[in-house]
């Protein structure tokens, strides 16, 4: 029996996760809550790295989540971790980095879905979201526009589900 009480979990995962998966966490769950779904998916965000556990989420992150609407500045940051992959029934992975990182933490008997998150926008045709820490504000608003169409995809198909 599991220890969470939602039907469905999905985690997002990024490097630092301070910038693209607390995105994705923050996005998700608006769209959750607008589809009258929030209380049956739990939605967390980890990052495979260790440099960001227990800060804040980048602040060109937040300035831009919150120009469209979306409140991020609660979430804080922690590594993924193999637990995850007993705990969740989707992990996400921002990049091929990312997922590759995840692969090699994935143990054989863990119950998580691991995939790369835009692929479920075949539309996208995108493979990675672009990791935004070193370039310009605009690459904070791209990040948004990738991750907005791909929860939405990821949303219809969990519907299905539910
Ligand atoms: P994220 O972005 O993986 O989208 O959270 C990054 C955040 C921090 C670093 C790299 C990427 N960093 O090198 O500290």
């Amino acid at each position: 029996m599991s220890q969470f009480d939602e039907p469905l979990s999905v985690l997002f995962v990024c490097l630092g996760n301070i910038c693209r998966s607390p995105t994705a966490q923050a996005v998700f769950e608006q769209q959750l809550q607008a589809a009258g779904l929030r209380e049956q998916v739990r939605v967390d965000s980890a990052g495979t790295g260790d440099w960001h556990i227990g800060h804040a989420p980048d602040p060109r992150s937040v300035r831009a989540a919150a120009r469209r609407g979306y409140a991020m500045e609660h979430l804080r940051a922690r590594q993924v971790s193999r637990q995850d992959f007993h705990d969740f029934d989707y992990i996400l992975a921002m990049d091929d980095s990312n997922h590759r990182d995840l692969k090699r933490l994935q143990p054989s008997d863990g119950k998580a879905a691991l995939s790369l998150f835009l692929p479920w926008a075949p539309a996208l045709n995108e493979r990675e979201v672009p990791d935004p820490y070193y370039g310009g504000e605009d690459g904070f608003d791209a990040v948004l526009d990738l991750i907005e169409q791909a929860s939405d995809a990821l949303l219809n198909h969990l519907r299905q589900r539910l």
